[in-house]
């Protein structure tokens, strides 16, 4: 049986949300596996529309859904968004949710220290502070609480101590107050119980699941461009975002994770610092910024907007393990009279077909266009080939060549139904 691991193959809020949403109706469980609430799916359900930042997207389909262990979890946050979707209607229990018991918690001194080093660097990357990089740095430092961490109150003194040992020389330098080890212990304790039933085993439900035929899609967070290894260091999160974080991250083979579908917007948008070679700093970038409802999800930030860069979208394929892609918001592209897609870089009087490793060199690139001709037609709720203008046709076949990989869906607005399928990704290849 075929599986579907999404990932972002941009800078992130490439309309992830809604293609997950649209393919876990045709799965049987839904995986979260790396970032935490951080990131921010949006999905439109009629006239309801969702906003989902921890929870798997599949919890609006009633999927089984599973946070994964390679995700870092914000577990008052976590509590926070489940009652905020009950309140829209939707129930997660814990029938419907797992979150893995070796996934890494989020406490209040990571969100603190995310936001104490943002202010006090002038070198700043633009984190959401959510204190996702604190918490990922104590995962690999060994000295993170884990969920399951909450089920043994007995450990949890001697865990705090380790942390604390680290984090308050951490604080004193900052000139913050140090944290009470008796007053984080309460707060566990309070929380352990409202956490405890929801947790499982992601690597055992999987095993279960894959040995049942079950399908099972694979829920990326942030984008290619934002991992740890393959973005743009030191403008990036702190998680491997490529596909083959999906097998890591939940627990599950390599070969398991199935045909890897990148969403790939049909322009370019980055919230947070760092460098952008497409970056539209004029009249063009606020239209499409306006179009496309460009502000952030998490945060309310104003997204940077610039022309599609198949540079950079090429590299991605590659890096993030991409098979096919889905290109969104075609539709923001409408009536313009002439687009623009980026095909190569120029640095010092070279030509670049890649993205350099050295974030001063990609500062430095100057953007080569090709021009295509625009459309004056609505490209928006389109269905089928047969509804898209010619020209808008003719970008999309353009994109596909430029970056060497098959658009496999096309989106055309952010609801469920305009969607239109060229190759069915749960089909084996
Ligand atoms: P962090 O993940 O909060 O540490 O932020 C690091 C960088 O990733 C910043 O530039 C954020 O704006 C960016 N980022 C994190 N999550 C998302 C997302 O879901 N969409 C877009 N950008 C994100």
């Amino acid at each position: 049986m075929s599986n579907v691991t999404v990932i972002g193959a941009q800078w992130g809020d490439e309309g992830k949300g809604k293609i997950i949403d649209w393919l876990s109706n045709r799965a049987d469980m839904v995986v979260r596996f790396q970032g935490g609430n951080n990131a921010g799916h949006t999905i439109v359900v009629g006239d309801k529309t969702y906003k989902l930042s921890l929870l798997p997207s599949g919890v609006v389909q009633g999927k089984r859904s599973i946070i994964g262990n390679g995700v870092v979890v914000d577990p008052w946050s976590l509590l926070e968004e489940i009652a905020k979707v009950g309140a829209a209607g939707l129930s997660v229990t814990p029938d419907l949710l797992v979150l893995a018991e070796n996934a890494c918690l989020v406490l209040p001194l990571h969100r603190e220290l995310d936001a104490l080093r943002e202010e006090a660097s002038s070198q700043k990357i633009g984190t959401t502070k959510r204190g996702i990089g604190p918490t990922y740095e104590d995962k690999v430092g060994r000295r993170a609480i884990r969920a399951i961490d909450l089920k043994d109150p007995a450990s949890l003194p001697g865990k705090i101590e380790r942390l604390l040992a680290h984090h308050n020389v951490l604080r004193r330098g900052f000139g913050a107050a140090e944290v009470d080890a008796g007053a984080l212990l309460k707060l566990l304790n309070e929380i352990a119980p409202k956490i405890a039933p929801f947790l499982g085993s992601s690597w055992r439900e999987l095993d279960a699941a894959r040995k049942a035929g079950k399908r099972i899609l694979f829920e990326g967070a942030q984008a290619v461009l934002l991992d740890i290894d393959h973005g743009t260091y030191p403008f990036v999160t702190s998680s491997n975002t490529v596909a083959g974080q999906a097998a890591a991250g939940a627990g599950v083979s390599p070969r398991a994770i199935g045909t890897v579908l990148g969403i790939v917007k049909s322009y370019t948008t980055r919230v947070g610092e760092g460098p952008f070679p497409t970056e539209l700093k004029d009249a063009t970038g606020e239209k499409l910024g306006e179009r496309g409802h460009e502000f952030g999800t998490v945060t309310g930030r104003k997204r940077r907007c610039g022309w599609f860069d198949a540079v950079l979208v090429r590299q991605t394929c590659v890096t993030g393990g991409v098979d096919g892609i889905t290109l969104t918001k075609l539709d923001v592209l409408d009536g313009f009279d002439e687009i623009k897609i980026c095909v190569a870089y120029e640095l010092d009087g070279q030509t670049l077909d890649y993205l350099p490793a050295d974030a001063n060199l990609q500062a430095r690139l100057t953007p080569v266009y090709e021009t295509l001709e625009g459309w004056k037609d609505t490209t928006a709720g389109a269905r089928s080939w047969a509804q898209l203008p010619a020209n808008a046709i003719k970008y999309v076949k353009r994109v596909e060549e430029l970056i060497g990989a098959p658009v496999a869906l096309l989106s055309t607005s952010p609801d469920r139904d305009d969607t239109i399928m060229v190759q069915d990704p749960f089909v084996d290849r």
